[in-house]
């Protein structure tokens, strides 16, 4: 008889988790308040609510300005264009993450160079950044993955002895702190995504944070189509409409208001967790650096060994997961398999110049490889938020795979 829930077994857990994202008064009432005003649009930018929302969201993280816009991939793109960076220029980034990183830079007209990953941490790796560096490049884009921080002491090394800026893939790390500094604080933008399944959402919606004013007016300029924000010098930027809306900033502000208490609820249940899924066989745990002084994390990231697994790779085991009732994902493949980041589509010139760094059948990430396509299994943020029973449920769904797996359907590729 099976035993796995995704061969007819019984689930470890058939009660659900929490919501995500949360559905209740306080968010209805607030954009019923921005609807009867009229005021729905993101222009004149930024509109209240989108004030209001910048500015608690820049306090709690530790920036001086934060600007909202449509997404956490528009933020990156706007970010490169107010620092100057476009045609001819390269920028590097990891080779685990969302297609998103990886697009910003052709997005601006410069060409990513994408590097593997730490086996620590599966983000980038400082080595191979100092060692990819030329005299085209402008800029590195570390992106702190899962429930982890990119090593912020190499990167800010790295870029300041070469003269590069620094943007953060944050769209995972809202809360996160390094050294006492907030993410995205730490080099020159942070950018950060709401979209629904993150943790600070509203469906849609990004934001950039920075310390330097000029670059905050910059950001601005860009997302209001090119307006200047600067009455005295009147400084004008090649922009395009990326403001948010109204409705959605509204739903924000509730959302920060409510983020400090859920993001300490998750590192608590998140500790736990890492106790107890340390003892699976099979499992590689990879708790945070120590050097994170506040942790808040989107997803929590495992190391699953195919081999304790009877050869079945992590595909094959979030399914099962799913099937127990425990929210888990495989998430990112590397770079160099990635369907929805195809650059040689872009037909850009830089692209079409530099198409042997671009093209996936030429790349090899080894520590990513293996992450990507066999051993990560990201258990989402809401088991988190069901207190140590929710956790435990998922450290037992997951010995239950291990002792089972042998059920499991066979690898085919
Ligand atoms: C690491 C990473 N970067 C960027 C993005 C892009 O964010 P958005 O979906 O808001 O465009 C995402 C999210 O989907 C992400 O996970």
């Amino acid at each position: 008889m099976a035993e796995l829930a995704i061969n007819g077994g019984a689930p470890v857990r058939p009660a659900s988790y929490p919501e995500w994202p949360e559905r209740d008064a306080a968010y209805v009432d607030a954009v019923s308040q921005v609807v009867a005003s009229g005021r729905w649009g993101g222009w004149p930018e930024p509109g209240p609510q989108a004030e209001a929302f910048e500015s608690a969201f820049a306090a709690y993280q530790g920036a001086r300005h934060g600007v909202l816009m449509v997404n956490g991939t528009v933020t990156m793109e706007v970010a490169l264009k107010a620092l100057g960076i476009g045609w001819g220029d390269e920028v590097i980034v990891p080779a685990l993450t969302f297609a998103a990183t990886a697009y910003a830079p052709i997005a601006a007209g410069a060409v990513p160079v994408i590097v593997d990953v730490e086996p620590r941490t599966w983000c980038i790796d400082a080595d191979l950044v100092e060692a990819a560096i030329t005299d085209r490049t402008k800029a590195i884009m570390p992106v702190h993955l899962g429930h982890q921080m990119a090593d912020m002491d190499r990167i800010m090394d790295i870029a300041n002895r070469h003269g590069l800026a620094v943007v953060e893939d944050c769209a995972h790390a809202p809360g996160q702190r390094w050294r006492d500094e907030g993410a995205g604080c730490i080099g020159d933008f942070g950018s950060f995504s709401h979209q629904s399944s993150k943790i600070l959402t509203s469906g849609e919606g990004g934001s950039l944070l920075t310390n330097d004013e000029q670059l905050a007016r910059r950001a601005h300029s860009l997302v209001d189509c090119g307006r200047a924000k600067d009455p005295e010098e009147q400084e004008y930027t090649f922009g395009a409409n990326y403001r948010l809306g109204e409705l959605h900033a509204a739903l924000l502000v509730v959302a920060m208001e409510r983020f400090p208490s859920q993001q300490a609820e998750r590192a608590v249940n998140g500790k736990r967790f890492e106790e107890l899924v340390a003892g699976v066989p099979g499992v590689r745990v990879m708790p945070a650096d120590e050097r994170v002084t506040r942790w808040s994390f989107y997803n929590y990231v495992i190391a699953i060994d195919p081999e304790a697994f009877a050869g079945r790779t992590n595909e094959a085991v979030s399914a099962a997961m799913e099937a127990e009732g425990i929210p888990a994902e495989v998430q990112y493949p590397p770079m160099s398999r990635y369907e929805l980041f195809q650059p040689g589509l872009s037909r850009l010139p830089v692209a079409v110049e530099h198409a042997d760094r671009l093209d996936p059948a030429r790349m090899s990430f080894p520590v990513a490889e293996a992450a990507g396509l066999r051993e990560s299994v990201y258990f989402m943020e809401n088991v988190f938020r069901s207190g140590t029973e929710g956790v435990e449920s998922a450290v037992e769904a997951l010995a239950k795979i291990q002792r089972h797996a042998d059920e499991l359907p066979p690898v085919t590729a």
